[in-house]
């Protein structure tokens, strides 16, 4: 494993950023140093052999009126394009440093989630090969812009999902080719156009998106992130600057969302998240009893695989015992828009005391990490939370509870930033780039074997020492340094 120091050593090998040196750079900071990874060919961008097909979406932002007059490249304000194709979307936007939101398309891969009931890597890689092109065509069409009304590019590159390399850690990196699209795609642009290029934590974008639409949220904050992939809870002190107090297990609160509707047979066009959201308004939260997870750990990390038993030990139940409900059904056998009166509220009542379980186990792990980042941080005004489950309603009204008592506030950005979006990359870009963190021009052609930097594992920041937990055995192989140490090893220079 690379320690942050010989990492920083690599970086002095690289070119100097040719770019805005004069205007930005305060610390030179590389997020592509070829450390590790995979070797992309030069067919995998075409590839097309998938029928899937792909819905394109695109938000643009309120103030569009400025757009009839674009202002130049080099006014006071910057501009970024951001690429995320960490998971299930294909997403691209472009911001302008002040915040203002110039496009943003998203394309999902909701087709491939109904027909498979979840995405494998490969097909995922292939879904964003297809449609990368036209999404940041569309991001840059949408802004009035092209590529050399830019100023950088960002595009995520770790981490990947924790169940994925939890269950298949020897061939990690074959999880993680979708992430190598967007990069692809981004130093393609970065290279022809001569732009600076920024590499993205994911996570760290989840919680940032909040300073975009939040503009009064200053550090220190405490962010709740909560996808299908993580739940972490940290206290941001500063810009790159995180302590861990919790993290996942086993699986992420989005990932029991997901089986949980799969299940009970719900529409997955939208994922599971708002399909169980829907559905429990109609059922009993307390007539179904779930345990919360973990309660005699007294720390702040989570666990989803037993809940996830639960319902799915409550669900075979109701099959076999008939509950006076009628045939229930498992596994999805039943579509829930073909289920009778009494099975739909059977499956709601489990949606319902899941959602509220799920929820609860939330709530007490921030109850907690408020009292622990209160104690490194007295001045903290604010929680956040973000990540696909923080577009919850259930979900926002029960973390507002615990915060207003513990006399904090409560941010959460809009839905459509919570889930995965290039707003949140093209935004946590301009934050870095500000400070002079990113990496210079790569080369308009990069060689066919070029070795892209992806981070697979790449925690955000070191764990809070009295927060360790005997049930979290941190598996260290591959753990690339958190991001926190490689921006204070790189501004120590
Ligand atoms: O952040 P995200 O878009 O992608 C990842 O980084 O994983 O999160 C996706 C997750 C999925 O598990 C999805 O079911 C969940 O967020 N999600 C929701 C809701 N909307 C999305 N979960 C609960 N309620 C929702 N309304
Ligand atoms: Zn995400």
């Amino acid at each position: 494993m690379a320690s942050p120091s010989a990492f920083s050593r690599l970086n002095l090998l690289l070119p100097k950023p040719s770019l805005f040196a004069a205007n930005f750079r305060r610390t030179q900071f590389h997020f592509f140093p070829t450390l590790s990874s995979r070797t992309i060919s030069s067919s995998s961008s075409s590839s097309s052999s998938s029928s899937s097909s792909l819905t394109c979406s695109s938000y643009s932002n309120s103030s569009m009126k400025e757009l009839q007059n674009p202002t130049p490249k080099r006014d006071n304000h910057f501009v970024v394009l951001g690429i995320e194709t960490s998971c299930d979307d294909t997403a691209a936007a472009v911001v302008r440093s002040n915040g203002e939101i110039l496009s943003q398309v998203v394309s999902s891969q909701a087709d491939l989630l109904t027909k498979y009931g979840g995405v494998a890597p490969k097909m995922a890689e292939e879904a964003h090969s297809q449609v990368i092109d036209q999404v940041v065509q569309e991001a840059l069409d949408n802004a009035y812009m092209t590529e050399k009304d830019l100023t950088a590019v960002a595009v995520t590159i770790g981490p990947g999902l924790s169940l994925c390399l939890r269950v298949l850690p020897w061939n990690a990196q074959q999880f993680f080719l979708h992430y190598a699209v967007g990069v692809q795609k981004a130093r393609q642009i970065a290279g022809s156009f001569k732009l600076p290029i920024i590499g993205i934590h994911h996570m760290e974008a989840h919680a940032l998106v909040a300073r975009l639409t939040e503009k009064d949220l200053q550090f220190p904050f405490i962010a709740l992130l909560i996808s299908g992939g993580h739940n972490l809870l940290i206290l941001a002190r500063d810009l790159g600057q995180y302590v861990q107090l919790g993290t996942t297990i086993d699986d992420a609160i989005g990932e029991a969302y997901d089986k949980t509707a799969k299940w009970l047979g719900l529409d997955l066009r939208r994922s599971g998240g708002p399909a169980i959201e829907e559905l429990a308004k109609e059922g009993n939260a307390k007539s179904v009893s779930f345990s919360v997870p973990m309660k005699q750990h007294k720390d702040c990390n989570f666990s989803y695989a037993g809940l996830k038993t639960q319902v799915r030990l409550a669900i075979e139940s109701k099959k076999m015992y008939d509950m006076g409900y009628g045939l229930f059904c498992s596994d999805a056998n039943i579509p829930i828009s073909s289920a009778s009166k009494e099975d739909r509220l059977a499956r709601a009542d489990i949606a319902a005391a899941f959602q509220r379980i799920a929820v609860l186990h939330l709530e007490e792990r921030c109850e907690r990490a408020i009292q622990w980042a209160l104690k490194m941080e007295p001045s903290i005004r604010h929680l956040i939370i973000s990540g696909g489950v923080a577009s919850n309603h259930y979900v926002r009204s029960r973390l507002d509870m615990v915060v207003k008592k513990n006399g904090l506030q409560l941010v959460c950005p809009p839905p459509r930033l919570c889930t995965d979006n290039g707003v949140m990359v093209a935004w946590t870009g301009i934050e870095h780039f500000r400070m002079g963190r990113y990496d210079p021009p790569p080369p308009a052609e990069e060689p066919e074997n070029f070795v892209y930097d992806l981070r697979p594992r790449w925690p955000l920041g070191e764990e809070y020492a009295e927060g360790r937990s005997d049930a979290r055995s941190i598996r260290r192989a591959r753990l690339h340094p958190s991001l926190t140490s490689i921006i204070q090893a790189s501004s120590q220079q």
